[in-house]
């Protein structure tokens, strides 16, 4: 690979990986994109857009697969249902059904045969051109009270190169994760990433450092990925792509990692999904009080507030 010094560009576009087959959710996934599964009454990807242009990234290209079509409707008007809205004079409905509307300029790129994660990224290589640029997982919700992308922003523009986000997990459960080997740096919550590694053996995890789904990435990250052989599952893998810039600092400059402590949730996961929902209706003005009730009532009745 060529000396590829990085980018000290300003980072205004994301990336939404939305390709995945989701096969964790089947029978839901089966003609629905598992974006498109909904966190109380909005879908997980609204969250994650509206994340994005939280930190200021008001240009979005979606990677999409074969069931393209509810997410670019998702986020298009529907003009006839706001038309029968505004025949009911119900504006509080209507606001909700144009709320996803102008949240960004959202572009489409079909990724064809999702393989893997590094591959949907690649896609987005004519679209980002040579500034860097944020990649956020469609399935992955960060609670938006615990702001994290705009923390990586920042990041990013101070040391150049790459930011990870990573979380500390349970080591018998870090084989599900890309794991960072990593130094300490003078700011309590960025570390040097030295090195990277996808779904080790807890036996050889070089930390309990996982990698969750923001990334603030250099644009040299596409040459990595366009030399990266596919890898565990036959996938090509963003990780070991990031590996190589970690392990090089002449390509693109150096990793960092941002150790984020707030709410995440894997919404591709059915129990994460379930915890999301739970905790989320609980939390929300308009339901929480009567939801909070009940779940109490259901705790105490069928025994399970003995058990926490
Ligand atoms: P996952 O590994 O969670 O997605 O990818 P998956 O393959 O759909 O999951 P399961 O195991 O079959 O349930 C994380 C993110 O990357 C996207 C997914 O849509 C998800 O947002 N992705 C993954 C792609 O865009 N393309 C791919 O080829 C793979």
């Amino acid at each position: 690979m060529t000396r590829t010094p990085p980018s000290t560009r300003a980072v205004t576009k994301a990336v939404i990986p939305a390709a995945g087959l989701g096969t964790r959710f089947l029978p839901a996934t089966k003609a629905t994109p598992k974006e498109m599964l909904p966190i109380v009454d909005k879908p997980a990807i609204q969250y994650v857009v509206e994340e994005a242009a939280a930190a200021g990234l008001g240009d979005m290209l979606v990677i999409t697969g074969r069931n393209k079509r509810p997410l670019e409707d998702h986020f298009d008007r529907n003009l006839e249902l706001e038309q029968a809205l505004l025949n009911k004079g119900d504006h509080e409905r209507l606001a909700k059904a144009q709320e996803s509307n102008g949240l960004a300029t959202l572009h489409y790129v079909r990724q064809g045969d999702p393989r893997g994660l590094g591959h949907a990224v690649l896609c987005a290589a004519p679209h980002v051109g040579e500034e860097p640029f944020a990649v956020l997982l469609g399935d992955d919700l960060i609670d938006p009270r615990d702001p994290l992308l705009t923390r990586m922003v920042d990041v990013q523009q101070r040391e150049g190169g790459s930011v990870v986000a990573l979380m500390e997990v349970e080591p018998s459960q870090i084989h599900l994760y890309g794991c960072a080997a990593v130094h300490n740096t003078a700011h309590p919550d960025v570390v040097h990433v030295t090195d990277l590694v996808e779904k080790p053996d807890p036996a050889d995890a070089p930390s309990n450092y996982a990698i969750i789904g923001r990334y603030v990435l250099d644009p040299a990250v596409f040459e990595a990925l366009r030399e990266t052989a596919p890898g565990r599952g036959g996938e090509i893998q963003l990780t070991d792509a990031l590996q190589q810039l970690a392990t090089s600092e002449e390509i693109g400059g150096p990793v960092h990692g941002v150790i984020f402590k707030g709410r995440r949730y894997d919404t591709g996961d059915r129990g994460d999904y379930l915890r999301a929902i739970v905790q989320l209706a609980c939390e929300r003005e308009d339901l929480g009080p009567q939801f909070r009730a009940w779940l109490g009532r259901y705790a105490t009745e069928t025994g399970l507030s003995a058990l926490a």
